[in-house]
């Protein structure tokens, strides 16, 4: 029988999540359906329970849904557990077991996509929403000499760096005259067409600056070509994300390279 799996969200009919996971189905010889479902604001748990009584098997989780995700799963991994929110959701006789791939995914995508070793390097996290909450542990993890988040709402920042040891959160100005390694941008500015307001110097020095939006050329990318530096967008991770998912669900990782080409060049 064909397992099915869906991604919830909304707005959710921008996703790639189906093609992704239609092509990672066929490269693996996977028997399996994905869709995408659109859960109105108030109806996501309703969504959750009335496809896992049709017979699903798991669920991505999107904007806005991921806490919801969280406090809904009835067992969560450590990384879940860390990021206080869930983007993958397994059904089983067992229960509800939520999990958080996003960080793994950037991760992954920065190390083995992009060829940029994470170990030693100080890192800048700009924003302190949803997408900086479900990747700070897994930078942590992946050994990074420091961590730093700064946002415009500065307690909001202070507030998420304050969960995880050694972490130091801030407003924008007070970087001023600092340098990173690695710049990651995880505010949602670039979807208004605007930009964290870093200080003048603070991406020049940086190997990379990140940004996880993708699908379109954002001001803090071409903030960062402009000062010389190597600028990548966040279809990498998407790609990554998806592909830990797949590998929660079935028990085989797909091979990345091949989907993510295929979507650069469309
Ligand atoms: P989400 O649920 O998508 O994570 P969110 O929790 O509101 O949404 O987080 C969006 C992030 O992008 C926040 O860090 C936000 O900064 P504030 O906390 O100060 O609101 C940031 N952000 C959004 N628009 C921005 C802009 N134009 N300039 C700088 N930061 C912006």
């Amino acid at each position: 029988m064909t397992d099915r799996y869906a991604v919830v969200g909304n707005p959710v009919s921008h996703s790639r999540s189906p093609w992704i996971h239609a092509e990672f189905a066929r490269q693996t010889a996977q028997d399996l359906a994905y869709v995408s479902i659109e859960a109105p604001l108030e109806g996501f748990e309703a969504a959750v329970a009335a496809f896992r009584e049709a017979g699903g098997s798991g669920l991505n989780v999107t904007l806005p849904f991921k806490e919801r995700a969280f406090r809904l799963a009835t067992q969560t991994s450590a990384r879940a557990l860390a990021a206080q929110a869930v983007n993958t959701l397994a059904f089983g006789p067992a229960g509800v077991r939520g999990d958080n791939t996003d960080g793994i995914g950037l991760v992954r995508d920065l190390e083995h996509n992009l060829g940029f070793p994470l170990q030693g390097r100080r890192v800048l996290l700009a924003g302190a929403g949803g997408a900086s909450q479900g990747v700070v542990q897994p930078l942590l993890a992946a050994g990074i000499a420091t961590l730093t988040i700064a946002n415009r709402t500065p307690a909001r920042a202070q507030s998420l760096a304050s969960r995880f040891p050694g972490v130091r959160g801030s407003g924008y100005g007070a970087l001023a005259g600092e340098c990173f390694d690695l710049v990651i941008n995880a505010t949602s500015a670039g979807l208004h067409g605007a930009a964290p307001a870093l200080p003048a110097g603070t991406m020049d020095k940086a190997g990379l600056a990140y940004d996880m939006v993708y699908g379109r050329d954002t001001p803090f990318l071409a903030q960062a070509r402009a000062a010389g530096v190597r600028a990548c967008d966040g279809l990498g991770m998407l790609v990554e994300q998806a592909a830990e998912s797949f590998l929660i669900w079935r028990g085989v990782r797909p091979d990345t390279g091949p989907v993510l080409k295929a979507l650069r060049d469309t």
